[in-house]
């Protein structure tokens, strides 16, 4: 009690503070979302994402590259096919835009990378939703065949990990059972186990050009409410195989993440979503925020919360001000 003990004592200097400090964040902690648009030649800045851009295949090396001076060890890949249809079809393409990227990173830097790939449909379908549907209806069984199918073409191209993101029952154990049909049983699986029906994506449906044509995605994605929903969410795609589980969004989702994390002690995933970078992005462009310290002060509470690895359009420049904190 006080005056013994002060709490302040472990304050004082800076290198008192570092020294009980309970969290840390490396660049190892770090995934970097990266989109590759199979229509442009040339890299698009996204609009509502000011410093994100969509990628040529031809600039994928250089963006490798630099990650891999940062120090971040991953990338998660979305992919703008140049044709898209009612089925999403081009998602399963052994010469799509994705399956394309994955060698071209293979190429250029052999392992050095983890490589993950986002497993939905929203971005290869006309109507952009995540399954395929029937009188406005997103069928769950019929695009679990579809997603597995596209799982196995990812791990046939050489990824390492692959994530699926359609929050359809069923999907984890479906990609599985594809791979290891087919030999790729060390092909890992991250899951968005807990993928909430969030209105912090809308700057992601520009970048990834995966606008829905009708509805929301509110019957597969979760409601906003609840967290023993997530519980359950992500103890059967535990059951079904997951190696990594995700919570999406981080920052409005932290009590999700530590009761995901805390009660099964998983390797766990948080992505920080396009919505957050959006909001931090446009706050500092008007100059009422210190970005770098609000940047930072995010990602050390995602990973407070009970984040294994976070993903998050930050990677770079959370790698780059690693030093100053
Ligand atoms: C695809 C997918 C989405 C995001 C990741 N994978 C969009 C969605 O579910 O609508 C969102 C990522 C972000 O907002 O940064 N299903």
């Amino acid at each position: 009690m006080f005056p013994i003990t002060r709490m302040r004592r472990l304050r004082a200097s800076r290198p008192i503070r570092d020294m009980v400090r309970e969290t840390t964040l490396s660049p190892k902690d770090l995934i970097y979302p990266v989109f590759i648009d199979a229509t442009i030649t040339k890299k698009r800045e996204i609009e509502s994402m000011p410093g994100q851009f969509r990628l040529p295949l031809s600039d994928l090396k250089d963006e490798v590259s630099e990650l891999l001076d940062l120090n971040v060890p991953a990338v998660l890949l979305f992919g703008i096919p140049d044709r898209k249809d009612e089925l999403g079809t081009s998602a399963l393409d052994d010469r799509g835009i994705i399956q394309r990227s994955i060698r071209a990173i293979r190429d250029a830097v052999g392992d050095e990378i983890v490589i993950i790939t986002d497993i939905c449909l929203c971005e290869y379908t006309t109507h952009g939703h995540c399954g395929i549907i029937e009188d406005e209806k997103i069928l769950n069984d019929p695009t679990l065949e579809r997603i597995a199918r596209m799982a196995l073409s990812h791990a046939e191209a050489g990824a390492d990990i692959v994530a699926p993101s359609g929050m359809m029952d069923g999907m984890v154990s479906s990609i599985r059972s594809l791979l290891d049909e087919n030999g790729y049983q060390d092909t890992l699986i991250m899951s968005y186990a807990a993928k909430y029906a969030s209105s912090f994506y809308s700057p992601f449906r520009d970048a990834a050009d995966s606008s829905y044509s009708f509805g929301d995605r509110s019957s597969y994605q979760m409601d906003t409410g609840n967290s023993d929903e997530a519980i359950r969410e992500v103890e059967l795609d535990i059951m079904e195989g997951a190696d990594i589980v995700m919570v999406k969004p981080a920052i409005g989702y932290l009590d999700v993440l530590y009761r995901v994390k805390s009660t099964f002690g998983m390797p766990t995933a948080a992505y920080s979503v396009s919505g957050e970078y959006s909001m931090v992005k446009a706050a500092a462009m008007n100059g009422w925020i210190d970005e770098e310290k609000i940047v930072y002060e995010m990602h050390l509470a995602i990973k407070r919360a009970g984040a294994d690895m976070i993903i998050t359009y930050f990677a770079k420049d959370v790698a780059g001000y690693m030093e100053e904190f």
